[in-house]
């Protein structure tokens, strides 16, 4: 299952495991936008791919009454970046962002557990931020929200090892993609690519070229990581 699949990074690992033969579910709110993606996709016929339409917000109780019975591989992308001053930072803001970014992740994986939908071996990436450790102007909201995930990534790596699930985080830096908007507030972000140690910004392929090698048994014996993809940002 990709959550976040309609776009950016979600999307790119939703085609990537397409092309690697697995089969998909690919969950958004936005019907139409999964609706191309599952076009894109473009598989053989024993893949059987769904989408799933739903709020990972206000309804996340209600996804495993939609998901089927297995899963092997859970990646949740799904995710947004409001950027606010300290001085504009709001209760609903907060529960904005920090809901589909940290506790999405947190209710969805508990629900998957309790149901026990997730496989025995199976494997869970989570998409973080090396904002969470990388300072920026007005992204309090956003940089502590990623931290949170980096932190529940050890402990449920830890806690869920016994039944051989891995769980791992991939922090991408900024890339070339939908997210870069809401950077737009800061001027300096145009010169932002220029400044990266390997001069530009980064592609959601790349990125998902990440995720699915953690997600493979390729990283049997990784759990618990967080894989830094930002072209060397993080260096200085
Ligand atoms: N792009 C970057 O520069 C960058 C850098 C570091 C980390 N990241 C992280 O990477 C992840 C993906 O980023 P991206 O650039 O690919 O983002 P994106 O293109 O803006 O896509 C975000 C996805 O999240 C989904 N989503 C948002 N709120 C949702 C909700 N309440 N329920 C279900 N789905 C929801 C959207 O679905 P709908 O289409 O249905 O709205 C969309 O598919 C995010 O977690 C982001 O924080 C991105």
């Amino acid at each position: 299952m990709v959550t976040g699949a309609s776009s950016g990074i979600g999307k790119a690992v939703a085609l990537r495991i397409a092309e690697l033969g697995g089969t998909l579910v690919l969950l958004g709110r936005d019907r139409s936008r999964l609706a191309e993606v599952m076009l894109a996709l473009n598989t053989g016929e024993q893949q059987q791919h769904e989408m799933v339409v739903l709020d990972l917000v206000s309804e996340v109780e209600m996804v495993v009454d939609v998901l089927p019975e297995s899963l092997d591989i859970v990646v949740h992308s799904a995710g947004v970046n409001t950027k606010a001053p300290l001085k504009f930072i709001t209760l609903d803001k907060l529960n904005s962002v920090f809901g589909i970014n940290a506790f999405a992740p947190m209710l969805l994986m508990q629900q998957l557990i309790k149901k026990k939908l997730l496989n025995k071996g199976g494997s869970v990436v989570l998409v973080s931020s090396i904002s969470a450790n990388y300072a920026t102007v007005s992204n309090g909201m956003y940089g502590s929200s990623k931290g949170a995930v980096d932190s529940y990534v050890r402990i449920a790596a830890l806690e869920l090892a016994s039944q051989k699930i891995r769980v791992n985080a991939v922090s991408p830096g900024l890339l070339d993609s939908g997210m870069k908007s809401a950077y737009s507030l800061d001027e300096s972000v145009e010169d932002f690519g220029a400044q990266v140690p390997l001069g530009r910004l980064g592609k959601p392929e790349e990125v998902a070229e990440a995720v699915v090698f953690l997600a493979s048994d390729q990283a049997a014996w990784i759990t618990g990581v967080n894989l830094v993809v930002d072209g060397g940002t993080t260096l200085r």
